[in-house]
C-alpha cells in the first residue's frame, strides 16, 4: 500500500515545462502573495520543487528533502488516498494519530453535507501526497506527508441527516458496568482520523482539515495518540502499550482473506453504501500506571497471559506461540489464568474477530498523580454487534486487567467505502 519514493531529491525536481523567471521564491517572498489563490498555486508548486533552486545549483544546505548520503528520508513516503477503501485501516500504523470528533451545526442539510465531503476529500487527498492543502495558509508545512493518511466515519445523525439509516452496531453501544463515560471522549456525527509517521505533519493536516469544517460543524472531541516512531524498531514489530505489554499480537491481518472477509462490509450485507466500507469503535480507556506499578511482574504477567519480555504466552517461547490454555502448574492450578485479558478476549467464535489499531496516549497528570494516560483503543469490523460486543461483554463480566483500566469515552463511525480520483468519501451515501 505504501509507496516509497525513493527518487534521489537533491537535483532540478523543477516541473517541466515551469517557467523560470517567476521563482517560487520571488513570489513568496516579493510580496506578490495576495489571497488564497495564489498561496494555494505557490503550495501546488512546493510540492514539485524547491523555492529559488534552479538547474544546476546545489541544493541549499537546510533542505529537508535533501538526505546526507546514505541516509534514507521518509517525509516523501506516501500512501494513496484513492481506493476501493479508505486508507488508514489496512495501513501499517503510523507513529502518531489524531481522532477528531465533531457534531453537526443544526443547519448542516444533505446538501451542506455533500459539499464538506468534497471539500475534506480534496484536501485530505492533496496533503495525503504531499500536496500543501487548497487554502493552506502554510503551503510549506504540507510537503512531507511521511505516510499521512485522513480516514472519515459517520455517526448515526450524520447518516441520518444523508437521509440513511444508521447502520445495525453504528451508535451508542450497550452500557457496559465497567464504563466511566464522560462526555467529553464520547460520540459525534463526523470522525476524521489523520495519522502520519510525522507529529508535526499530523498538527498542520489536522489543522487544515478542521478549517474545512468550520462553516458545517464544531470540534466535539480531539484524542491524539502514538507509538514508536519510525524506524526506532523494525516495522512490523508488535506496538507495546504503556503498561510495557506487546499489543496486537493475536490481530486480523491486512492482505489475508480473514481480514477482507471480517473488516470489510461486503455488498449484500445491507445498507448497499458501506459496501466495501467498515465500522470503527473507538474506546479512550484510561490505564492506572500508578497502581500498576504496585503490582510485581509475575503479577502483572499472570493478569495478561502473556510474558512481558516478548509478548509470548505464559505456555510458550516466542510471541506468535499458541497458547496452551490446557497446560496446568504443579499444583494443579492452569498456567494461563482463565481471567487473564487474554484468555478472555479470546474469540469464541471464529468470526468474533477485530483488527484492533489501538494508539497509546499521554497526558498531563492532575491530582497528585504522575501519569494521566492509557490506550485509544481503535478496532475496525464489519459488525460491530457480532465481532466486537461479545468480546466487550465477556471483558465487562470478568478481565483481570479491569483492576488498573477504566473505559472513559466510547464512540462508534460507519466507515464509508474509499473513492475514485475526481469522487469524495460518503459518495455512495450522498450523491
Ligand atoms: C487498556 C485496555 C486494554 C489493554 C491494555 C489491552 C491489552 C492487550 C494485550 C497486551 C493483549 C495480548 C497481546 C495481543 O494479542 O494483542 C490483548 C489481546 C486482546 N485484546 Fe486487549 N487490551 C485492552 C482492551 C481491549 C478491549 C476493549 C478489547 C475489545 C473489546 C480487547 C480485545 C482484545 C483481543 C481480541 C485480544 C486478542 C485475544 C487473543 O485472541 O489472544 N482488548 N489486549
Amino acid at each position: 500500500m505504501t509507496q516509497h519514493d525513493e527518487t534521489p531529491r537533491g537535483g532540478d525536481t523543477a516541473a517541466p515545462g515551469r517557467p523560470r523567471g517567476l521563482t517560487r521564491r520571488r513570489l513568496l517572498f516579493g510580496g506578490a502573495v495576495a489571497g488564497v489563490g495564489a498561496a494555494a498555486a505557490i503550495g501546488a508548486d512546493l510540492a514539485f520543487g524547491r523555492p529559488g533552486q534552479g538547474a544546476g545549483q546545489p541544493p541549499a544546505a537546510s533542505d529537508p528533502l535533501t538526505p546526507p548520503p546514505a541516509e534514507r528520508l521518509h517525509g516523501g513516503d506516501t500512501v494513496p488516498f484513492h481506493g476501493r477503501h479508505q486508507a488508514g485501516i489496512a495501513t501499517e500504523p503510523q507513529a502518531h494519530a489524531t481522532f477528531l470528533g465533531l457534531t453537526l451545526h443544526e443547519q448542516s442539510d444533505r446538501a451542506a453535507l455533500g459539499r464538506l465531503m468534497r471539500l475534506l476529500s480534496d484536501d485530505a487527498a492533496r496533503l495525503t501526497q504531499g500536496v500543501p492543502a487548497l487554502a493552506d495558509s502554510e503551503p510549506e508545512l504540507g510537503l512531507l506527508p511521511a505516510r499521512l493518511t485522513v480516514t472519515f466515519g459517520f455517526g448515526p445523525r450524520f447518516v441520518e441527516r444523508a437521509g440513511g439509516a444508521a447502520p445495525a452496531g453504528v451508535g451508542p453501544l450497550p452500557a457496559f458496568g465497567i464504563d466511566r463515560l464522560e462526555q467529553a471522549w464520547s460520540g459525534g456525527d463526523l470522525l476524521i482520523q489523520v495519522a502520519s509517521d510525522d507529529a508535526f505533519t499530523l498538527a498542520h493536516a489536522t489543522r487544515m482539515l478542521l478549517k474545512d469544517t468550520r462553516s458545517f460543524a464544531s470540534l466535539a472531541w480531539s484524542q491524539t495518540g502514538f507509538r514508536r516512531a519510525r524506524a526506532s524498531e523494525a516495522s512490523g514489530t508488535t506496538m507495546r502499550n504503556l503498561f510495557g505489554q506487546v499489543d496486537g499480537t493475536v490481530n486480523l491481518e491486512p492482505g489475508t482473506a480473514d481480514f477482507d472477509r471480517l473488516v470489510w462490509r461486503a455488498g449484500d450485507a445491507g445498507d448497499a453504501w458501506l459496501a466495501d466500507g467498515t465500522t470503527l469503535v473507538l474506546r479512550r480507556i484510561a490505564m492506572n500506571l500508578d497502581t500498576w506499578d504496585q503490582l510485581d511482574r509475575g503479577g502483572r504477567e499472570q493478569s495478561m497471559g502473556r510474558f512481558l519480555a516478548n509478548g509470548a504466552p505464559l505456555t510458550g517461547a516466542e510471541e506468535h506461540d499458541e497458547p496452551d490454555f490446557e497446560a496446568l502448574t504443579p499444583i494443579g492450578f492452569p498456567v494461563i489464568p482463565e481471567f487473564s485479558h487474554m484468555a478472555r478476549a479470546r474469540p469464541v467464535h471464529p468470526d468474533e474477530r477485530l483488527h484492533r489499531r489501538a494508539y497509546n496516549y499521554d497526558t498531563a497528570p492532575t491530582g497528585g498523580s504522575v501519569s494521566n494516560a492509557g490506550l485509544l483503543f481503535a478496532s475496525f469490523q464489519a459488525d460491530v454487534d457480532a465481532q466486537f460486543v461479545p468480546i466487550q461483554q465477556r471483558l465487562d463480566e470478568l478481565d483481570l486487567l479491569n483492576e488498573w483500566t477504566t473505559p472513559i469515552g466510547s464512540a462508534v463511525f460507519a466507515i464509508p467505502p474509499g473513492c475514485a480520483p475526481g469522487g469524495f468519501i460518503g459518495e455512495t451515501l450522498l450523491a
